[in-house]
């Protein structure tokens, strides 16, 4: 069933451009995107969402919140579900709750979206599993078509609930006019290549299998990224320890100097998030002020950057969710690697279910 592959986890990294297919699939005409599960009228009479979820999903939100602003000017918060349940939370009335969940049973996800059906809200699911608990409890959903996921950590469902959101922004942009011709234009460029984005380059994976083995000790990764970076930082560190047990921590890198900066020596591995096309000076910078305090830096960026002290080179684009995805991929098998590494079952990681139904 693995294919050929060692683990779960790496074929569903490697089925991800097969799955952002699919996720296209009926979903691009002439005239911009299609989401036939949520009609047009509906979508528009909202005047906010509210995106809740939990882990993986969570950093999918965060994503989505960059999005849906963006494109369909629409005013996004996002909760984790967990905190969002006890803290008496005070919804608008006239917005959308939505909720991400790959499995469709988390318990936190499951309650948040009850307690906004009780409010009185209408809800969405961005969900995998049809028939799912959250499914069931929700007045619309619209489901991830990433297939069954059996890596515990999560790959291609984390890549099927961002596009979900992107096209949601797209959709729901066009439905209230807030995209330009020139902007629904590039952005639908943009999705249709998102499949060669996601591809593994044999190059890529060779490069990270033997850069793995500098990183197995140290006291600790900070993942810093500026913009959908940020969410993407904090994914890639989620990735590392739930499978290497190694500490890993997302931050935002203009946030650093805020205090984490003091934390900063050698043995302190910072992987940096540097695209081309989004705040590339900005984050170069932040980089700058953690070189100089001597922590090594891993800098995932399309070009030579003298400060690195390894570079993992990726393609240049110019459009930010295309290096976001090809980002992503390098995260992913960056983690998978420094964990088979060090010995560890990566399908089956300590302390951890694929699904926590309990909460
Ligand atoms: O099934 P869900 O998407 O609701 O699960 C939420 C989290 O438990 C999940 O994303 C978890 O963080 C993953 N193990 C991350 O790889």
């Amino acid at each position: 069933q693995k294919e050929g592959f060692r683990y779960f986890m790496e074929k569903e990294t490697y089925e991800q451009s097969a799955v952002v297919s699919d996720i296209l699939t009926g979903r691009i005409g002439k005239g911009g995107i299609r989401l036939d599960e949520l009609p047009a009228d509906w979508l528009k009479r909202f005047s906010s969402i509210t995106l809740c979820a939990c882990g993986t999903s969570y950093h999918a939100a965060l994503t989505g919140a960059y999005l849906l602003e963006r494109l369909a000017k629409v005013p996004t918060r996002v909760e984790i579900a967990s905190e969002f349940r006890y803290r008496e939370p005070i919804l608008d009335p006239t917005g959308l709750f939505a909720v991400i969940s790959q499995s469709g049973e988390t318990a936190d996800t499951l309650e948040a979206l009850k307690l906004a059906s009780a409010q009185g809200l209408e809800t969405l699911a961005l969900c995998n599993v049809d028939n799912s608990s959250i499914v069931r409890a929700a007045s619309h959903t619209v489901l991830l078509r990433a297939g069954i996921e059996k890596g515990v950590a999560s790959t291609k469902a984390f890549t099927a609930q961002v596009m979900a959101l992107w096209l949601l922004a797209i959709y729901w942009g066009q439905a209230r006019s807030e995209l330009s011709e020139e902007t629904l234009a590039r952005e639908l460029d943009a999705l249709r290549r998102v499949r060669v984005a996601v591809k593994v380059q044999p190059r890529v994976h060779d490069r990270l299998h033997r850069l793995s083995k500098r990183y197995l000790h140290g006291h600790g990764f900070f993942f810093i990224g500026r913009d959908i970076f940020y969410p993407l930082a904090l994914e890639g560190a989620l990735k590392l320890k739930e499978i290497s047990y190694l500490h890993a921590e997302g931050y935002p890198a203009g946030e650093m100097k805020h205090g984490p900066i003091a934390l900063a020596d050698a043995e302190l591995f910072t992987v940096a998030l540097m695209p081309r096309s989004c705040l590339h000076e900005k984050i170069k910078s932040n980089v700058e002020e953690l070189s100089a305090r001597d922590a090594t830096i891993v800098a995932i960026t399309t070009e030579y950057f003298e400060l690195a002290d390894d570079i993992i080179q990726i393609r240049a684009y110019d459009h930010p969710m295309l290096e976001f995805f090809e980002m992503m991929v390098v995260l992913q098998l960056l983690a998978l690697e420094i964990a088979v590494r060090l010995g560890n079952d990566v399908d089956m990681p300590r302390n951890l279910a694929k699904s926590v139904t309990v909460e």
